[in-house]
């Protein structure tokens, strides 16, 4: 097959496809769209490719595949816009922002047969693609227990300009939402789907001096206990937390693996201490893996080589004409993990299922579930988006934040 003609759709994440991964394997950038006007201007013209402010007249664009990197919580109407329309779709996360909207996204992709990527870089960092090796290989046996953590906390500025306004996603998500970077890797690893879910917040403690800065309506960070379809249980760490941390633990019957929590985090440790069986390996191994393929290509992309094999796997699944591993199902069950999770939080912390979408009588009870927090479209029965209820920043803070958020469209218009 020739080059994909691709078009993105999201001038921030998604510059990364447009600029360096998508070369690296055969998809051609044709058409960008952002609102974000000025700025879409500057990078189509850098890049000398076709641009719109129009999501519908960029569809209408002649090409095969189309990246979504618009906002956190607007993929699934996006992505089904586009199936329709007869494209391919990489999705960034989040698949879904309700469990309707799971459901309706599902079966659009099946009605088309288009390909549908959910874009999930870090289970293919150079560490999860290592483990994925080794427990396939049976190196640790059954899985047991895991933990995933994607703890990202950062000084006040640079947290606010990642958005643009009061309203933006990042503001209000709830603290379970941004899950699936903690659980795609130990999905990917032991090839084990979430069942039920438990959910935990950290809410912001009461002092005056974080309130004083606060614009976000969201909690700190979560904590969410996971059932697999095997019997293993996952924990998931994500948020806002001190103590920055991208970590995979996987317990198995016969042994355990991670990555380094200090120094080169690429590294993996492997633990085999074989009490009943005949020694036949070290106890310990701590070691430094290579991508499988293509390491030279992979290490010139984002995320540690993430982003490489996922535009990698997008585009050989468009020429076989299949379905890639991350698909939407895996996808959609990774991203309502975080919506379960914080009815669960809401609710004592008691278990929530997650509905196996991939079978269809499990689909309608959810068709019309279009439980949201987000504050510009919540009707009375959808929840606010902080355990504590609604939130007002102070003016002090508005206006501060304001004023970042005035300065980074000038900086970069
Ligand atoms: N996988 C990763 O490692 C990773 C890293 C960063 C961001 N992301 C994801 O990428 C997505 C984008 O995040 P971001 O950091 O670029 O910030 P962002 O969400 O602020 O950027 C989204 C861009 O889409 C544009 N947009 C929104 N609605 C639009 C519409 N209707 N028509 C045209 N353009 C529209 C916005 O103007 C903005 O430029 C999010 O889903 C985020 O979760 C993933």
């Amino acid at each position: 097959m020739d080059n994909i003609k691709v078009g993105v759709i999201g001038v921030g994440r998604g510059q990364g496809f447009a600029r360096g991964t998508g070369p690296l394997v055969g998809m051609e950038l044709v058409a960008l769209c952002d609102t974000w006007e000025k700025k879409l201007r500057q990078v189509g013209e850098e890049l000398d490719v076709t641009t719109y402010t129009d999501y519908d007249k960029f569809l209408e664009h002649d090409m095969d595949a189309v990246i979504l990197a618009n906002y956190f919580h607007e993929h699934a109407p996006f992505a089904v816009k586009a199936l329709k329309a007869g494209k391919h779709v990489m999705s960034e996360t989040s698949a879904c922002l309700t469990l309707a909207q799971g459901v309706e996204l599902i079966e659009t992709v099946e009605a088309t047969g288009k390909t549908y990527m959910f874009a999930e870089n870090y289970p293919y960092m150079l560490f999860n693609q290592e483990m994925r090796r080794l427990y396939q290989e049976g190196a640790i046996g059954e899985f047991t227990y895991g933990e995933g953590e994607y703890v990202h906390p950062g000084e006040r500025d640079w947290s606010l300009r990642l958005k643009d306004r009061l309203h933006h996603w990042r503001n209000w998500i709830p603290a379970t939402y941004y899950c699936t970077h903690a659980m795609a890797p130990i999905m990917f690893i032991t090839d084990t789907r979430p069942v039920s879910v438990n959910g935990f917040i950290m809410t912001y403690p009461d002092t005056a001096d974080i309130n004083r800065d606060r614009v976000t309506f969201r909690d700190r960070a979560s904590m969410i206990a996971v059932r697999m379809d095997n019997g293993a249980v996952a924990k998931l760490l994500q948020g806002g937390l001190r103590g920055h941390s991208v970590w995979v633990r996987i317990h198995g019957e016969k042994g355990q693996m991670e990555n380094l929590r200090h120094g080169d985090q690429n590294m993996v440790r492997l633990l085999k201490e074989q009490f009943d069986e005949e020694r036949t390996e070290p106890v310990e191994r701590i070691y430094r893996p290579n991508f499988p393929v293509h390491h030279e290509k992979a290490m010139q992309a984002g995320h540690g080589g993430g982003d490489f094999f996922m535009v990698y796997h997008f585009a050989e699944a468009i020429r076989n004409d299949t379905q890639p591993y991350l698909d939407v199902y895996r996808g959609v069950a990774m991203s309502i993990v975080g919506v379960q999770a914080y009815r669960s939080a809401l609710d004592s912390a008691n278990n929530y299922e997650i509905p196996d979408f991939r079978d269809k009588s499990a689909r309608d009870k959810y068709r019309d579930d279009d439980w949201s927090p987000d504050p510009e479209t919540k009707g009375d029965s959808d929840p606010w988006p902080s355990l504590e209820g609604r939130f007002e920043p102070s003016p002090e803070a508005l206006q501060y934040a304001q004023k970042i958020w005035d300065q980074r469209r000038e900086d970069e218009a």
